[in-house]
């Protein structure tokens, strides 16, 4: 009993001194480690007297807690120090310079849509979006492409239930029509996005990108179409003057409708747009057929106006000169690293798309 007093108070006072780290794990190794004072005691317990090792085991145990709890709380009482000599001694210097960050690159697919927006935005459209999954109405029917019209077969479609109903959008233009359903005329919107046809090979993904064009209001024409499509295209291709040609072609959602070609050279291995005596086809466009206008119920007496669709893995091939479609969706870093954009450089008219 005697040693247990003194183990107690000779320690007690050891703790309530001024102890550093080292120090208490020197006690807490003293008493408790495997000969410390502590343990040892408790090895003695068997061969104490009977009528003495109750009183002896249970003044023992309430030394260990006591001395322990101690030994934690100065453990703690020293970390809470440590943190904050810490916090104190670490300061960020926000007069330093920052560090470029660098990492992410934006993909060429996303520059170009968000150019397209851009463009677009400063005369007037508002983007619209529609989901990838759509129906066979919305992809085909509403838009004057009855059962057995042979534009159906032309799509590849990838249809998704046994009574092909259900299909990813082999096209942008299903977006007419949902916006035209959900408002009243007039409409001016554009409609990028994902589509999908069942086609692979270097200018084909089966996952690829549009965007739609839409205008209605009560006097629109071919001239306006034009117009509208030959802006664009200076803007996009960043150039003064385009040569551009408007093919008839049929699309059974608009009448009459065209394919636009624009001129190109090839000059020292490098494309140049907007000279040239080489043709390159790059969009579908038209007067929006007064049938697909009665679908959506608007007034083809009243309201007539043109549409047109663009793909636009297409356009980002052209212009930041990648020659395979594939490797847009093959997700290679060092590719990506290559040909992506800077976060930071958002596309504006205003400062210039590319830079
Ligand atoms: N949807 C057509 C396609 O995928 C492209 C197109 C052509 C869209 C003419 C239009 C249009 O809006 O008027 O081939």
């Amino acid at each position: 009993m005697h040693d247990l007093k003194k183990i107690k108070s000779e320690f007690l006072a050891k703790l309530k001194g001024k102890v550093n780290l080292s120090e208490i794990n020197q006690i807490k190794s003293n008493l408790f480690g495997k000969n410390g004072l502590i343990s040892s005691q408790f090895k003695k317990i068997g061969s104490i007297e009977v009528s003495r090792r109750k009183k002896f085991a249970s003044d023992l145990n309430f030394i260990k807690d006591e001395l322990q709890g101690l030994i934690n709380l100065k453990l703690k009482e020293l970390e809470n120090v440590e943190i904050n000599e810490k916090l104190e001694k670490e300061k960020i210097d926000i007069t330093l310079p920052e560090r470029p960050f660098v990492r992410g690159r934006i993909h060429p697919v996303s520059q170009t849509i968000d150019e397209i927006s851009s463009i677009f935005s400063e005369i007037g459209f508002s983007v619209e979006e529609g989901p990838d999954v759509e129906n066979e109405y919305n992809n085909f029917t509403a838009l004057n492409t009855p059962d057995n019209h042979p534009a159906r077969d032309m799509h590849d479609t990838f249809y998704l239930d046994e009574k092909k109903q259900k299909l990813l959008r082999t096209h942008t233009s299903p977006v007419q029509i949902r916006t035209m359903l959900k408002d009243k005329p007039p409409f001016k919107i554009i409609a990028p996005g994902r589509t999908y046809r069942s086609d692979s090979d270097q200018t084909h993904s089966p996952m690829f990108h549009q965007v739609e064009g839409l205008h209605i209001d009560t006097n629109i024409n071919m001239g306006h179409l034009k117009g509208c499509l030959s802006y664009f295209i200076k803007e996009f291709f960043e150039v003064k003057k385009i040569k551009m040609r408007f093919r008839p072609s049929h699309f059974p959602f608009t009448e009459p409708s065209a394919e636009v070609d624009i001129g190109y050279e090839i000059k020292d291995g490098k494309i140049i747009i907007g000279e040239g005596d080489k043709w390159l086809e790059i969009l579908g466009c038209g007067m929006v057929h007064p049938n697909v206008l009665r679908n959506v119920k608007v007034d083809p007496a009243k309201y007539q106006g043109y549409a047109f669709g663009i793909g636009i893995d297409r356009l980002a091939m052209l212009k930041y000169g990648i020659n395979d479609l594939r490797a847009f969706f093959d997700c290679d870093y060092r590719w990506l690293n290559h040909f992506g954009f800077d976060p930071l450089d958002v596309p504006s008219n205003y400062r210039g798309l590319s830079r």
